[in-house]
């Protein structure tokens, strides 16, 4: 154990006055890049510091249409909401046209930015969007084992898993059954928390990053890393989806076993963290290890940790807030960026992958800023100020 939640106590904390200046230094970023960046998205990591400019594919093209939506949200400024609309319709194309969307992440690419688009402003356009982006995840999901397929085609025996970051694409489904008032999105993302609770989380609290199922018996068969470093390690980010994906499913269903999983999950996080407090990409390593950081990890585990502390009682609460303080002190001291000329990312020092001899990686954006960062940088100091306009954060 690299830190325990006394130990933590000793490093400087995060106040309101620092998440305000750090989002200002954000925004002023998130303007900067608005020109280069409307009619297209930012690739998913930086290369040398800076974004490339790419058309609405991968995984992750929402976050930057979230970045614009946190801005707009802080500053009212109508330049990030025009361009934010602008996205909006990239991705109403992209759904209806179905195109990179052989995958599970319809939440990470429709809530922040359509479900976002819809909240804050009431576009219509956006919600049927984030509509048929919940209904496609839906048709990801497996009734033999009760869990949404996470990559390939669906039905494949050789591509029969979970991945644990799907817990964040549950939101969109619990939306959607809000809106709708059909139940089965929700029923849906329900019984994929309890199958992945199940197979997922290991006794010593860390996690799989995926996990397999029989197609015959639906039963769990085997967990193997796709980007950890092994598959009995815990990947730092894998780990840090499993702290914000249990809390936002706490949300929707108010579980209360879901509780202690947040707990452990987050124990586990917070107790494996190096003496600076950035997450080496694979808790494998500790300090004093050359490996590369994935300061996104730590910027998903505070907003995690700010979901939760909504539901907890005031002591668990506090010991959990200590902690992200922190951490939140340590990534705009250490990994926010405050020189435009030499990166037009916000949040520096992620990983996206590192190679391993267990893992199925290689090196893609390392030691480099990526978008996913970027945004959940930006989204722990909104929620903590409680700056936001409307509670559209909750649904990522
Ligand atoms: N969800 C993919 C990743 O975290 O890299």
């Amino acid at each position: 154990m690299a830190q325990t939640f006394e130990s933590i106590m000793n490093y400087p904390v995060m106040d309101a006055e620092g998440a305000k200046k750090a989002l200002e230094e954000a925004v002023k970023i998130v303007k900067a890049n608005l020109p280069k960046y409307t009619d297209h998205f930012q690739s998913s990591n930086s290369f040398d510091g800076f974004y490339e400019a790419t058309e609405n594919v991968e995984w992750t093209t929402g976050f930057w249409t979230g970045v614009i939506w946190l801005a707009y949200e802080f500053t009212g400024d109508e330049a990030f909401r025009k361009a934010a609309e602008v996205q909006v319709e990239s991705f109403h194309d992209r759904i209806l046209n179905k195109i990179d969307v052989n995958h599970h992440d319809m939440g990470f690419l429709f809530s922040l930015s359509c479900v976002a688009a819809y909240k804050l402003t009431g576009n219509e356009r956006a919600k049927e969007a984030a509509l048929m982006a919940a209904d496609h995840l839906a048709s990801r999901y497996r009734e033999k084992g009760q869990f949404l397929q996470a990559w390939g085609n669906v039905g494949e025996a050789k591509e029969y898993r979970m991945i644990i970051d799907c817990l964040l694409n549950l939101p969109i489904l619990y939306w959607a059954s809000e809106v709708t008032g059909d139940g089965h999105y929700a029923q849906m993302a329900e019984n994929h928390i309890k199958t992945a609770m199940k197979c997922i989380l290991r006794p010593d609290n860390s996690t799989y990053h995926t996990h397999f199922i029989d197609m015959e018996t639906g039963e769990p068969t085997y967990g193997v890393t796709h980007q950890g470093n092994r598959n009995g390690s815990a990947w730092a980010r894998g780990q840090a989806w499993g702290v914000y994906g249990i809390a936002l499913s706490y949300r929707y269903l108010k579980d209360p076993s879901y509780i202690d999983l947040f707990c452990r999950v987050t124990d586990f996080f917070v107790e494996h963290l190096p003496e600076d407090l950035i997450p080496y990409w694979d808790f494998d390593f500790d300090t004093g290890s050359d490996e590369p950081r994935d300061s996104s990890a730590a910027a998903i585990a505070c907003c995690g940790i700010f979901e939760m502390a909504k539901y907890l009682e005031p002591e668990k609460a506090k010991k959990y807030l200590d902690a992200a303080y922190r951490m939140m002190y340590a990534l705009d001291e250490k990994c926010g960026n405050k020189d435009i000329t030499k990166s037009n990312g916000i949040l520096l020092h992620g990983t996206y992958a590192r190679d391993s001899k267990e893992n199925t990686c290689k090196n893609r954006g390392v030691d480099e800023c990526n978008t996913w960062g970027d945004y959940f940088y930006m989204e722990a100091p909104v929620s903590y100020t409680h700056l936001r306009a409307h509670e559209t954060r909750h649904d990522l």
